[in-house]
């Protein structure tokens, strides 16, 4: 069926408004798939173990780029193509615009090499709906070590590394607008999600007008 990805820097809210998202379109007949990226699926997840550890600190930016994109070949096939194909709506936890902002904007990758790379990753496939929170950095750290009490191995990159990766989202989502909607991460819980539902509701109306097959 459709697509969605969420993605934003790290404490910008998105794990509670995926939440609300799937409660929502469960209310409204929907199946949906909740999953998440770095992992998503057992191989992929164990990679994602390897990508996130502390201990992970001396891992060169060429292994990392390619587990990224390893559990995306591995989570794309194991769940949300079958998804897709099953009707259901895909709701994933980053995508391949974390590897634009991270291991582009931030790393130094071209993004000539890195969409070739996904493209060979993923088979090509885009999700239908990106949605962006956008959020003050030091703001976002702050919040993302309240609630671990800890900092994961990207989470300790020093602050230029993480304003990088603003920027990269920010330019991103000004490249495709018609996919990727900017939201205000600073607004009440409240607003967000209807924010969120009104963007969803139209890819809804959009796909269901068209009907393609995948
Ligand atoms: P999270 O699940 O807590 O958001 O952690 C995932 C981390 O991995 C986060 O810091 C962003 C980073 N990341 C990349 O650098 N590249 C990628 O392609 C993806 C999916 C995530």
């Amino acid at each position: 069926m459709i697509f969605i990805t969420f993605e934003g820097p790290e404490g910008s809210g998105k794990s509670t408004q995926i939440k609300v998202l799937q409660a929502y379109l469960i209310k409204s007949g929907f199946s949906v798939v909740k999953t998440r990226e770095p992992g998503g699926s057992v191989i992929a997840e164990k990679i994602r173990r390897i990508l996130l550890d502390p201990k992970s600190r001396a891992m060169a930016p060429e292994t990392e780029l390619l587990l990224y994109l390893a559990s995306r070949a591995q989570h794309v096939k194991d769940k949300i193509r079958p998804a897709l194909k099953n009707g259901k709506i895909v709701i994933c936890d980053r995508f391949f615009d974390s590897t634009l902002a991270y291991q582009g904007y931030a790393r130094g990758f071209s993004g000539k090499l890195l969409t070739s790379f996904n493209n060979f990753a993923t088979g090509g496939l885009k999700p239908d709906l990106t949605l962006y929170f956008d959020l003050d950095i030091k703001l976002g750290l702050k919040r993302a070590q309240k609630r671990t009490g800890k900092k994961d191995r990207l989470e300790a990159e020093n602050k230029a590394f993480h304003e990088k990766v603003r920027k990269g989202y920010l330019t991103i989502a000004n490249m495709e607008p018609g996919r990727i909607k900017i939201i205000n991460a600073l607004s009440s819980i409240e607003e967000i999600a209807g924010k969120v539902a009104m963007y969803v509701d139209r890819k809804l109306k959009n796909a269901e007008k068209h009907n393609r097959p995948r």
